[in-house]
């Protein structure tokens, strides 16, 4: 029998990332597919407090077993930065390319370019939470390299490759993603769950 879960995003890039991993495991529905137009409030304080607010919405407003993640970019030289806003680090418009540049503004002149991606999932599966962390270290690159992904991708070199996120093909990311460290976590559990 296969199972069903919502995953609380309509991101085209983040679905087709976690169904790849997902495979047959499991039908994952986006919040269109359940007729969900709500703007569900990021108001959270971490990448935790987050992924919880979008999972709860979906599970106390549709009772339906349901995920949520919230990723943050964590540069080091700036304290962590821009972490749990790096969707609104240069405004409320989540404009990537603002983000961008921003970003690569604050760090002229800084030597110290090492970052993390860390993503989150929040699982709820029969009233039950669950939180999953994957994570990918890597470095800030000088200037934008690469024409795919979206968000940061253009200015992330993970540890031991000579490409940024966008120069990669979408197979070699999605195999190594900080997202997909956390999908495999979700599965196994899920999995682990059903045997
Ligand atoms: P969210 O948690 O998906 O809302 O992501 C927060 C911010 O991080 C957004 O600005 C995204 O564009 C960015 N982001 C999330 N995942 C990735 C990724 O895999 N690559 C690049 N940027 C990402």
């Amino acid at each position: 029998m296969t199972h069903s879960f919502v995953f609380a995003t309509n991101n085209a890039h983040k679905l087709e990332e976690v169904r790849a991993i997902v495979g047959r495991q499991a039908d994952i529905l986006s919040l269109r597919d359940i007729n969900c137009l709500a703007d569900i409030p990021e108001t959270g304080k971490t990448l935790e407090e987050n992924a919880l607010l979008k999972a709860r919405y979906v599970y106390e407003n549709y009772r339906m077993n349901c995920f949520a993640d919230d990723t943050g970019l964590e540069v080091e030289a700036l304290n962590g930065a821009p972490g749990v806003y790096s969707a609104r680090y240069a405004g409320a418009a989540h404009n990537s390319d603002a983000n961008v540049q921003k970003l690569l503004l604050n760090l002229r002149s800084v030597a110290n370019r090492r970052a993390r991606f860390r993503t989150v999932f929040a699982i709820i599966i029969n009233g039950k939470e669950h939180l999953f962390e994957g994570v990918i270290q890597g470095a800030i690159t000088l200037s934008r390299r690469g024409g795919s992904g979206f968000g940061y991708d253009p200015v992330f070199m993970p540890d031991g490759y000579a490409k940024t996120f966008a120069e990669m093909d979408s197979e070699l990311k999605n195999r190594i993603s900080h997202r997909a460290i956390a999908t495999i976590k979700l599965c196994h559990f899920i999995k682990c769950y059903y045997s």
